[in-house]
Parts: structure tokens; C-alpha cells; sequence
């Protein structure tokens, strides 16, 4: 897509957009690249297999061919190495609940001009409800198991011996932090049924054994103890601007004298808060899923923080293509005296 829009043919190529997702999320529906598993097929046998339509199916597989997920070999068509795994529900690396969690943005996105007119969610799902809870914990967990070991490699807690996952969800981020630094014991903080998938996850790692689990609502209770790092990863953007300025007032004191607080998120980097171009669109995300949240800039952030107490605050730069989001994160400190003793 070219960006900035100028002519009417970038215009016209900026509408046509949606083909290839549509393409994709039409094959998730069909569990195709489930089908196909292992397998190599002709048109023929796989549309009997799938008892679909063969011209529907043919074009559908040229353009999955065309966009690499399917490989395509004359007649024949086999899955590509992503679709065999992660997009195929019979193989244990299968991503399926961020899958559906796509799919059901897909869905809310379509009714933008909804959530436009109104300011209100057109996704109604109670934040607090298990099942809910369970599922977008799992398809946290797929978005970032391959992202949180190589953000954690990037952070370093030397020093540190206990951190805070706040909003950590399944705690792939803290078992990722845990993995890289033998000497930490990490807490991940959330919702109860989050937090009963991160123990799911946790009883499969190494280092699940140094993590514990903090239920409550971040919102509103008291954190008890307090910690050397709080990691605040991607719940930032799901609240305003004074809900979340305080939430830094009150975790200021969650943080041990001289312990830093870093905030993961779809940081806005430039002046007039546009790019980049992937935190400007998700704040539509968030229009469409939340009551309040949106993305922010650094700058705005930065100055929450500063009212909130805390020092030293500075933009960490994330390394190009090992990164959550574009851009690089926020570290900020406390003094190293004033903020409340060690509990035992
Ligand atoms: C978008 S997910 C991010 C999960 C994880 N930190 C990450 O970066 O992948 C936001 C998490 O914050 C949690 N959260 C949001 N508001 C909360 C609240 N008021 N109390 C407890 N947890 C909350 C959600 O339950 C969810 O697990």
C-alpha cells in the first residue's frame, strides 16, 4: 500500500487492501490449511475431501498459493511450512485463539462506522467473564511467544530480583524475563481466570517454578508487596488517559527505592502522534473493543509519569524486527528513597 495517500491510483490500491486478508480469514473459516495437513493434494480430491466448490476453491488456493501460504506444484497444492503448524489445528504449535481473535476483529471492523458515530464498543464482552477471559488470555500467549524472549533479551535486570508482570495475562512476558535472568522470582497480576491459563503455561516451563500469581483488579486494589521492576505491557491501551495516569500513582509505591517501571506499548513516536502507522490504527482497535482506551504518544505518557512521581524517565529502543511494537518502550524510575519499604 502506498502511504502517504497522493493519487487517486494510491487511493484505489489503499481501498483494495482487504482482498488478501479476506482471502486468508475465508480459508480460517474453512479450516483448509487444516485439511490439507501433510498432505498433497489435486483440486479435485481436495475439494471432494472438503465438498466445496471446485472454481469457489481453485481461486481460493491460486491466491493462497500467490500470497506463499500454500505452495502450488501444477495441479497440485500443499500447505508452506506456517500453514502446516501454526495455521493447522492438528499441530500442536497451532495458534488457534489469536486466529480467532483476528477473525473476530474482522468482524468488529466491519462495524467501524458504528463505533464512530457513537464513541462505543461494538465488541461486548465482559472483561470479567471466564470463558472470555480464557480464550484472549491463550491468544495473548500465541501473539507473543516468540516476541517476549527476544524483548527480555533486550532488557537488562541486572540487579533485579523480583519483578511484577502487571496486566501480564498469561505471563509469557514474565517467564520469558525469568528464563533469561536465573535469579529472578517474578509475580504475574491479573484477572483469576487469566491467571489460571499463565499457570497452564507456567507448569510447562522450566522457569514457571519462580513465578507466582497475584489475582485482583489493577484498577482498583491494593498491590501488596512491592518489587525491584514492574512490567506494564499492553494495558496501557485499554484505558484513559486518567485511568491511567492513576494507575502510575498508585504502583509508584508498589516499586522498591530505586526500582524502574517499563511500559510496553503501540507508542506514538512523532510529533503529531500519526506513525507509526500500526499505533495509530490500533487505537481503532481499541475504539471498537473498549470503553476508554486508545494509543498515546511518548510524550503524553512521559508526562503522566512525570506527575505521577516518577524520574529517569527514557525511551528504550527495541531492535528492528525483534519488537512488540515499532519504536522501543518507556523506563522510569523511583527515587532511591521516599517510596515505601521492602514487606518482607
Ligand atoms: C492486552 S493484554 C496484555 C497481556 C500481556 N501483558 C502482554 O503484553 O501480552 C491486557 C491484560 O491486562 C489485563 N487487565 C486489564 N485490565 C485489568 C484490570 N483492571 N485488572 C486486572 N487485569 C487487567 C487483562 O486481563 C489482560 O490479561
Amino acid at each position: 500500500m502506498t502511504m502517504p495517500i497522493k493519487t487517486f491510483e494510491d487511493f484505489r490500491d489503499a481501498l483494495s487492501g482487504y482482498r488478501l486478508p479476506r482471502v486468508v480469514f475465508t480459508a480460517l473459516d474453512l479450516k483448509l490449511f487444516t485439511v490439507i495437513g501433510a498432505k498433497t493434494w489435486t483440486m479435485p480430491d481436495l475439494t471432494g475431501e472438503m465438498q466445496l466448490n471446485e472454481r469457489g476453491l481453485t481461486i481460493l488456493c491460486r491466491n493462497l498459493a500467490m500470497a506463499g501460504l500454500l505452495v502450488k506444484k501444477g495441479r497440485q497444492y500443499r500447505n508452506s511450512r506456517l500453514a502446516a503448524t501454526l495455521l493447522n489445528a492438528n499441530d500442536p504449535s497451532y495458534r488457534g485463539e489469536y486466529l480467532s481473535l483476528l477473525a473476530g476483529q474482522w468482524e468488529d471492523w466491519a462495524r467501524l462506522t458504528e463505533s464512530v458515530r457513537t464513541g462505543k464498543p461494538v465488541d461486548h464482552h465482559r472483561p470479567e467473564d471466564p470463558d472470555y477471559r480464557r480464550r484472549f488470555t491463550w491468544a495473548m500467549h500465541h501473539r507473543t511467544l516468540e516476541t517476549a524472549p527476544q524483548i527480555a533479551a533486550q532488557i537488562p535486570l541486572k540487579g533485579a530480583k523480583t519483578l511484577l508482570d502487571l496486566g501480564g495475562g498469561p505471563g509469557t512476558y514474565a517467564l520469558a524475563f525469568l528464563a533469561k535472568n536465573p535469579r529472578l522470582r517474578a509475580t504475574v497480576c491479573d484477572r483469576p481466570a487469566a491467571l489460571e491459563v499463565a499457570k497452564e503455561i507456567a507448569a510447562t516451563h522450566k522457569a514457571g517454578a519462580r513465578l507466582s500469581y497475584l489475582p485482583l483488579d489493577l484498577l482498583i486494589d491494593a498491590i501488596p508487596g512491592t518489587y525491584d521492576i514492574i512490567w506494564y505491557s499492553n494495558v496501557l491501551h485499554i484505558y484513559s488517559p486518567e485511568e491511567n495516569r492513576s494507575v502510575f500513582e498508585r504502583i509508584k509505591t508498589s516499586l522498591n527505592p530505586g526500582g524502574r517501571l517499563i511500559v510496553q506499548d503501540a507508542f506514538l513516536h512523532d510529533r503529531e502522534g500519526l506513525f507509526p502507522e500500526e499505533a495509530t490504527l490500533f487505537a481503532l482497535t481499541m475504539l471498537l473493543a473498549t470503553e476508554s482506551g486508545n494509543t498515546y504518544s511518548v510524550r503524553d505518557t512521559t508526562a503522566w509519569l512525570k506527575e505521577a512521581g516518577f524520574e529517569s524517565i527514557k525511551l528504550r529502543r527495541t531492535k528492528k524486527g525483534m519488537e512488540d511494537w515499532e519504536g522501543g518502550l518507556l523506563e522510569a524510575r523511583v527515587a532511591m528513597t521516599g517510596a515505601k519499604p521492602i514487606v518482607p
